[in-house]
């Protein structure tokens, strides 16, 4: 019986020893030491040895335990540390590195001058509708008394969607690019009732281009539709808007003009916010920089989008959204707007 008790501790020892994860380590535990390990059934025996056996043997036997039981112990905390180191090195963190640069984006200018312009405007009561870009040709140009035979209708002019359907010649197309955001006065008209102080940014479609014109640009539409409306209340929102978006010096001034959606029509100007009228080249020396139209709108539009006039009267005003910026802020080349230089765009951020 001693030498199987001494080769159940070899064989013990060995296995202790080989194992590598304290995992593998308690199967080897409860293999030798366990309730039903091999010395449990070595010692349950020990009822047959004569006295002195008994003695002798059962001597070796709790020598042979209390080592195993030791040896166990070390290298269970030896595992368990180098377990423990080996999850902190896969965790470490080195806090002293430097950060993750993450770019950050700006506003387009476009967009920075349309929120300037909802803003301003948003303070004296207009709110914001937008309308589509895809747009019927009656809300384009026929409900805004823009005739069949008007210029604006030319080809030159307009993006037609080619929808299809056969049409004879001279005949319209009923969907188009939008080239004005004027349309959205009609959708307005016909869902809200007055009175109505609108306005309308968004991006306008025209099919010609050069170094000064743009195939797609920006504009915002302004109008108001109340009992009385006068042109005094026009230039007074329209100077207010000069000064709250060029400078409290800036003022405005109304030149007679012509537009198929208003009667009387007008340009408006605004005084030169560069040169302070000294002369400039933005100015061309006039000291006025041509801004936008404007006018009191036409019976004809009220009649198609079915407003009571002259119970209900207003005024309506629409102007360049690069335009504007392209005062604001000396901005030289209108490429910059879609070329998308960051070193451009990097300047606007707000
Ligand atoms: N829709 C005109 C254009 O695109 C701008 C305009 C002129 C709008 C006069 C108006 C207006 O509301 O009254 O050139």
């Amino acid at each position: 019986m001693l030498d199987r008790i001494n080769g159940l501790f070899e064989e013990a020892k060995l296995a202790i020893a080989k194992a590598t994860t304290s995992e593998s380590l308690y199967e080897v535990k409860v293999r030798y030491l366990g309730k039903q390990g091999s010395f449990s059934g070595i010692l349950k025996e020990m009822g047959k040895l004569t006295p002195d056996d008994r003695k002798t043997i059962g001597k070796r036997a709790n020598e042979v335990r209390d080592e195993l039981e030791s040896l166990y112990l070390s290298k269970e905390s030896g595992l368990k540390r180098s377990e423990l180191n080996s999850r902190l090195e896969k965790e470490r963190l080195d806090i002293t590195l430097p950060g993750e640069k993450r770019m950050v984006g700006s506003d387009h200018l476009v967009v920075r001058v349309t929120r300037e312009l909802c803003e301003i405007f948003g303070r004296i009561g207009f709110s914001v509708r937008l309308g589509p870009h895809i747009e019927k040709d009656f809300f384009n140009f026929d409900a805004l008394n823009i005739g069949p035979d008007h210029a604006s209708r030319d080809m030159q002019d307009t993006f037609y969607i080619d929808d299809g359907v056969e049409r004879k010649t001279g005949e319209f197309s009923p969907w188009i690019l939008r080239t004005h955001t004027s349309p959205v006065q009609i959708r307005s008209m016909m869902t809200e009732k007055p009175p109505l102080r609108i306005m309308s940014p968004g991006g306008v479609y025209r099919s010609d281009s050069d170094v000064s014109h743009s195939p797609h640009f920006h504009q915002v539409e302004g109008f108001v539709v109340d009992e009385n409306v006068s042109m005094a209340d026009l230039k007074g929102t329209l100077g207010f808007f000069a000064r709250e978006f060029f400078g409290s010096e800036v003022k405005v001034r109304l030149r007679p003009s012509f537009f198929p959606f208003v009667e009387p029509g007008a340009e408006f100007d605004a005084s030169c916010p560069l040169c302070k009228q000294k002369g400039c080249s933005m100015c061309k020396g006039s000291g006025w920089i041509e801004i936008g139209g404007s006018g009191m709108i036409h019976p004809n539009v009220f009649k198609s989008a079915g407003i009571e006039y002259p119970k209900y009267n207003g005024f309506a005003f629409g102007m360049g959204i690069e335009r504007i910026a392209i005062v604001k802020y000396g901005v030289t080349h209108i490429g910059a707007f879609t070329e998308n230089d960051t070193r451009f765009l990097e300047q606007f951020r707000s």
